[in-house]
């Protein structure tokens, strides 16, 4: 008789940034004999059908987000989904624990694996007696930022004493008590810190999951020792098993086999089409552009980027999200523009991202510093212009282009001169050169990092001997 499978239970953020390594972690569990349950919410279930061809040992459930059928679920409802997740998400998650539980068509449960910020759920693992690990999908640096909200509230930081306090260098104060984070100015923070209320939705939820996940039998990271080792240390101090097991991508890459690729999580529909279109262009010379999956920019951002890559003179690679400018998309693009950029500038509304990064003819990316962007540009090398816009992404920003020097920032409020100059500097400046340089060097560090006798890879194998013999 075959032996029972170990049963993980997963469960991420129902968004992108959460999803992706979410999953890669999933597909790793079962490459090492795991049963897996992957639980989407409802609403993402339905965007996803058709990549959800699972096996009898990799499936998926669903549970409720709380949020009304007609809420488009973009950016501007994060708030609201962290209040009502947190009461349905919980009550649907706990009834699907019961029923797979009770179910004798799939093992018994092991562990659930939850995302940092559904750490609620760990609720529902206590009641069940199942053991629970987190798993971070920021860096560490952000991570650490979260843990200092607290602190931050205790010191007067937070709530800002009003509005103004947002544009009069305020949010420049340099923090000088936290020594894993020399040199870190407010505005670094998560941007939850920027407001008048004390009862902010999403400081307070922040705040309450890195609180939350100290019960959790274990923290997983997306990132490794020798990127983020200062703040790892400090974080210990607070999560004494704390495991890094990044970067996911390349632990993914090598240790899962192929035959569950056709199970992908794309909200979005994926134009491959512009791998081609890669093809044609000279090594290192193509400029990829992205925002991710949450942010939204204005019709006069769009226009200042579009105007700043025309002049660049580079090729360029952007996804342009259908619901990147609210209530518009390319067509705010004037046709005097379009013409500019015609032949040089390719427009999909969401490509295979990792595959871009790692195409030849890349040279520079874009980006608005979601964490898995930025780690996954870290995996190929590439080097980095920063346009973060919320959450931790300033924080990422901050360590991308002072700590790991493989970025350079451009202002919020976005202007085309700067962002033709960063291109230019990027692609063809001393300064980019440096960059490159630097970004080739941590690829190598990220390399040995998920190697047989790498940091990442031992941490990947004790979680799985954890779970194996709980
Ligand atoms: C963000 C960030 O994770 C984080 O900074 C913050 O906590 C809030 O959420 P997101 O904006 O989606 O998420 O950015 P990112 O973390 O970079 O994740 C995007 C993911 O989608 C990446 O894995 C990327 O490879 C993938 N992607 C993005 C595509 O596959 N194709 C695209 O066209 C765009």
């Amino acid at each position: 008789m075959e032996p029972v499978k170990p049963h993980a239970v997963c469960i991420p953020l129902p968004a992108q940034g959460h999803i992706n390594p979410m999953l890669k972690l999933a597909k790793l569990l079962h490459s090492k004999g795991f049963h897996i349950t992957f639980v989407h919410t409802e609403f993402n279930y339905h965007r996803l059908l058709d990549s959800l061809v699972g096996s009898p040992d990799f499936r998926f459930e669903t549970i409720a987000d709380g949020l009304p059928s007609t809420n488009p679920r973009g950016i501007q409802d994060l708030p609201d989904l962290c209040l009502t997740i947190p009461v349905e998400g919980l009550c649907s998650f706990r009834e699907l624990i019961r029923r797979l539980n009770a179910s004798s068509d799939v093992p018994p449960i092991t562990c659930i694996i939850s995302d940092g910020v559904m750490s609620f759920t760990l609720e529902v693992a206590e009641e069940f007696g199942i053991p629970e690990m987190v798993l971070f999908t920021p860096s560490a640096c952000g991570m650490l930022g979260y843990l200092h909200f607290e602190d931050l509230k205790e010191r007067g930081y937070f709530p800002l004493k009003d509005e103004s306090e947002l544009n009069n260098g305020y949010l420049d104060t340099e923090i000088e008590w936290i020594p894993a984070m020399k040199g870190v100015r407010l505005r670094d923070f998560p941007t939850f810190i920027r407001t008048t209320n004390p009862h902010d939705v999403m400081f307070n939820y922040n705040m309450q999951s890195v609180n939350n996940a100290t019960k959790a039998d274990a923290v997983l990271l997306n990132t490794f020792d020798d990127l983020e080792r200062q703040v790892l240390d400090a974080i210990k101090t607070k999560f004494t098993n704390l495991f890094t097991i990044g970067p996911l991508s390349l632990l993914h890459r090598q240790l899962c086999p192929t035959n569950l690729d056709s199970i992908h999580s794309n909200l979005w529909k994926q134009d491959a089409q512009c791998l081609a279109w890669l093809d044609k262009w000279e090594p290192g010379s193509v400029v990829y552009v992205n925002f991710g999956s949450l942010i939204t920019v204005t019709p006069q951002q769009l226009r200042e980027f579009a105007w700043g890559l025309a002049d660049s003179k580079y090729p360029f690679l952007w996804v342009i999200r259908a619901d990147l400018v609210p209530g518009g998309g390319e067509d705010i693009l004037s046709e005097e523009l379009m013409a500019a950029i015609s032949g040089r500038g390719l427009l999909v509304g969401w490509c295979p991202q990792e595959r871009v990064l790692s195409h030849p003819c890349v040279g520079g990316f874009l980006t608005h510093c979601g964490w898995n962007s930025t780690i996954e540009s870290v995996c190929e090398g590439v080097p980095l212009v920063c346009w973060p816009f919320f959450a931790e992404q300033q924080m990422n920003c901050f360590y991308c282009c002072r700590e790991w020097g493989i970025g350079m920032e451009i202002d919020s409020d976005v202007k085309r001169d700067k962002v033709e100059s960063l291109v230019r500097e990027l692609m063809e400046g001393v300064k980019g050169n440096g960059l490159r340089l630097k970004a080739m060097d941590w690829k190598k560090k990220a390399e040995a990092a998920t190697s047989p006798h790498g940091s990442s890879y031992i941490n990947f194998h004790n979680i799985v001997m954890q779970l194996k013999h709980k």
